[in-house]
């Protein structure tokens, strides 16, 4: 059995108006938030109404971030720190989907410690302040990981910065994700089953992480009718995100594998939302396992309800639209680029060559 370490130092609050019920423990944090957003979405869910009724109710005065960005650059959370900074925030509150909570992080970095840039954020760790999250879709599991991924332009790829910021509090409330289009539910929802999946299978996988995993499976299994029919129940609603949540938190112990390093790329070169780009590379990343790891690819389909990984493969085709199209010249670069910063190999519990990483390529793109 793998040796481990096991922290996990959020202070969850799930349920229905878990955020107005809940929303006095923010006192303890300070008396000024910065709201980190994107343009619209908090605001059209009801994510933001909750919060400034919860803050307005401690007595916490607040400022609004909303220029967050999908997948937000260095440059973007350099902004939001300058401002926090300038008005004397004692703590951040993302909210929305993996980019706003991933910049609150990095802006809690940024905001604690003025003399550094946003180059920095990827040298020596770093002290923050600190950071709730609120998730409004159901994918990231960044309310419970210590990750923070922005774009990197000089690195002309996506990356986790060095320091790790888990959040303080996270609060989950599904009616947050009525208002998401059927195509966000089902990408983040394959960001979610990518994450339990890549954390299942890590060099890192532990007694811990997989009773995580194992429930995220769980719980995914209830939402795959309503995936495949893109129509969804509050309560299919409520399960994704819990799965999601597990998924984080298994994440958050072992970190993530091939296919988040590898769709990476994907994302900064073909504009793939992050969750389709996984989707994409699933299918043949669970071919690495079906000679040495046979037994637990049986349980991971049982739990989600499958009776073969044709059929899981059949399902993220389904869920997921229209593949785009790749060259074969392309998959070469991106397979020079994962060799050039080989730490996401590591994940892999197995050795990986330059061979394999372009068969998983071309097998999935070509
Ligand atoms: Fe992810």
């Amino acid at each position: 059995m793998v040796d481990f370490t096991y922290f996990m130092p959020t202070k969850i609050f799930y349920g229905k108006d878990c955020v107005i019920k809940n929303g006095t423990v923010l006192s303890t944090l300070g008396k000024k938030a910065m709201i980190v957003t994107g343009h619209s979405s908090a605001k059209k869910n009801g994510a933001l109404t909750d919060i400034r009724s919860a803050l307005e109710w401690a007595g916490i005065a607040w400022i609004l971030f909303d220029a967050v960005e999908e997948n937000p650059s260095v440059q973007t959370v350099e902004q939001g720190a300058a401002l926090a900074r300038e008005k004397g925030v004692d703590f951040f509150i993302g909210i929305g989907g993996g980019s706003p909570m991933d910049a609150a992080k990095a802006m809690a970095c940024l905001a604690a410690n003025p003399q550094k840039s946003g180059e920095d954020l990827y040298g020596a760790a770093m002290s923050h302040l600190p950071v709730v999250a609120i998730p409004t879709t159901a994918g990231t599991g960044s309310e419970v990981t210590q990750f923070s991924v922005l774009t990197r332009r000089s690195m002309r790829t996506k990356a986790s910065i060095s320091t790790h910021v888990f959040p303080v509090f996270a609060f989950l409330d599904g009616k947050y994700m009525d208002t998401l289009s059927a195509r966000v539910t089902n990408e983040t929802a394959v960001d979610a089953l990518s994450h339990l999946t890549e954390s299942y299978f890590h060099a890192q996988s532990n007694i811990m992480s997989e009773i995580a995993v194992e429930s995220g499976f769980f719980m995914f299994a209830k939402c795959i009718p309503s995936l495949r029919k893109r129509n969804y129940t509050s309560s299919d609603r409520q399960a994704l995100l819990l799965a999601s949540n597990l998924g984080g938190i298994a994440i958050a112990q072992t970190g993530t594998s091939l296919p988040h390093g590898l769709g990476y790329f994907l994302t900064y070169e073909k504009g793939i939302p992050h969750g389709r780009a996984n989707g994409l590379l699933m299918g043949a990343y669970l071919d690495l396992f079906m000679e040495k790891e046979g037994e637990k690819i049986q349980k991971m389909l049982s739990l989600l309800g499958f009776s073969s990984l044709e059929e899981l493969k059949a399902f993220f085709k389904e869920v997921l639209d229209t593949p785009e199209t790749f060259s074969d010249a392309q998959i070469k670069d991106f397979t020079k680029r994962v060799m050039e910063a080989p730490a996401k190999l590591a994940s892999f519990p197995y050795p990986v060559t330059e061979e394999v990483i372009y068969e998983l390529y071309a097998k999935s793109l070509l």
